[in-house]
């Protein structure tokens, strides 16, 4: 059985149909703190199986006792975390105690019932400002923020792990920019409030929520001067997980990897792919840089392919539909 930590949210519900398509028996444990019962619900419908679900915070040492006690957990894909960049620089202290402090809590347990089998959820922000791209796993290492360095903490907590007891099989995946949603338009990303990330946003001003999407920055040093990104389908990356299982058994060490396409678009680039797959105006202006934010980040794909067996296969035109379809459908998300 597959313990899903966070299996309500975005990426963690696309994976649990990815799951079940590839025969993974699995649970979600989630306390609901960024999702709601209704993704699950949806992909019940999706997959046409009842879920098995346990509400609780992974800083609670008995709420994941409760999970290992009710089922026998062989394997964990943790994605349950905090990950809004603005607002863990206001409360670095919460994003600590939920991302490392759980990840902690959910290890201990982990170990308590011999269970030693993890991947978990990295991101690209661990590589900080990449002197050059594309980004490879060996690329050195910084942070801009607590969130990422959140991220940048649990990697090297999870190499410790492994160093002290070698029967740890161990999954870092560092993802790129997830966009899109499942192809039937019931389940996607439903962001608090104003979205931060660019493709939500997009999507929102598409359906009318915006009067106009702000672009930061068109002075950098890339094709149009706006920022270029890895973006990958959510669905692309929920298999990613589904492989990393598959080949989890056999691997010696912590295996490290990268999540992307391999391809940069710009925020322009964007706007206009966006505006093809909808047919509506996204109207836009430009606006001074964001604090934090780099020119390019693309991945190199190449490792992922190599030791997982795995490329991203959707591209952005499809991004860009299956996000306006869940948008569309639903303008206020599962409300
Ligand atoms: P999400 O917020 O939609 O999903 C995270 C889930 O974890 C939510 O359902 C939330 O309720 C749950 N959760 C949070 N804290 C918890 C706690 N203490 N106990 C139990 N459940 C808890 O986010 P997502 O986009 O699906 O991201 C999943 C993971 O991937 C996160 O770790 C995130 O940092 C990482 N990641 C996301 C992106 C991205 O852009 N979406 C990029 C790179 C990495
Ligand atoms: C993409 C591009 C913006 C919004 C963030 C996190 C990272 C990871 C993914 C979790 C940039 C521009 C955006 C807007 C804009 N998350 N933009 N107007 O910054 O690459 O990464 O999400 O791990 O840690 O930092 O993604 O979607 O916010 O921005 O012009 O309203 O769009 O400047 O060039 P980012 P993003």
């Amino acid at each position: 059985m597959v313990l899903v930590t966070g299996g309500a949210g975005y990426i963690g519900s696309h994976t649990c149909i990815a799951l079940h398509q590839a025969g993974f028996d699995f649970l979600v444990f989630d306390n609901l703190c960024n999702s709601s019962l209704e993704s699950l619900k949806r992909v019940e419908k999706i997959i046409n199986k009842k879920i098995k679900f346990v509400e609780g915070d992974i800083r609670s040492k008995e709420n994941m006792q409760k999970a290992f006690e009710m089922y026998e957990i062989d394997s964990v894909i943790h994605f349950a975390g905090l990950k809004a960049v603005g607002e863990s620089v206001e409360l670095p202290l919460k994003y600590y105690d939920n991302n490392i402090n759980g990840t902690l809590v959910l290890l201990e347990v982990m170990q308590e019932y011999n269970c030693k089998k993890i991947v978990f959820s990295s991101s690209a922000t661990v590589y900080g400002d990449p002197h050059t791209t594309p980004i490879k796993e060996d690329f050195p290492l910084s942070c801009t923020n607590p969130y990422g360095r959140t991220k940048l903490f649990i990697e090297e907590i999870l190499r410790d792990v492994y160093r002290a007891d070698s029967d740890f099989k161990i999954v870092i995946l560092r993802y790129f920019n997830p966009v899109g949603a499942h192809q039937s338009g019931t389940i996607g990303e439903d962001p608090n409030g104003k979205p931060n990330n660019l493709m939500p946003f997009i999507a929102q001003t598409a359906v009318g929520k915006h009067e106009f999407l702000s672009v930061f920055g068109d002075d950098y040093d890339t094709i149009d001067g706006t920022g270029v990104r890895d973006y990958i389908h959510v669905v692309d990356l929920a298999q990613g997980h589904v492989n990393s299982l598959q080949k989890i058994s056999s691997l010696d060490g912590v295996l490290t990897v990268n999540l992307g396409t391999g391809n940069g678009y710009s925020v322009l680039e964007m706007v206009a792919a966006f505006e093809k797959a909808s047919g509506k105006k996204v109207a836009y202006k430009i606006a001074p840089r964001r604090e934090g934010d780099i020119a390019a980040c693309f991945a190199d794909p190449a490792y992922a392919k190599e030791v997982l067996g795995w490329s991203a296969t959707k591209e952005l035109n499809e991004m860009c539909e299956d996000s306006w379809r869940w948008q569309s459908n639903n303008p206020n998300g599962y409300n």
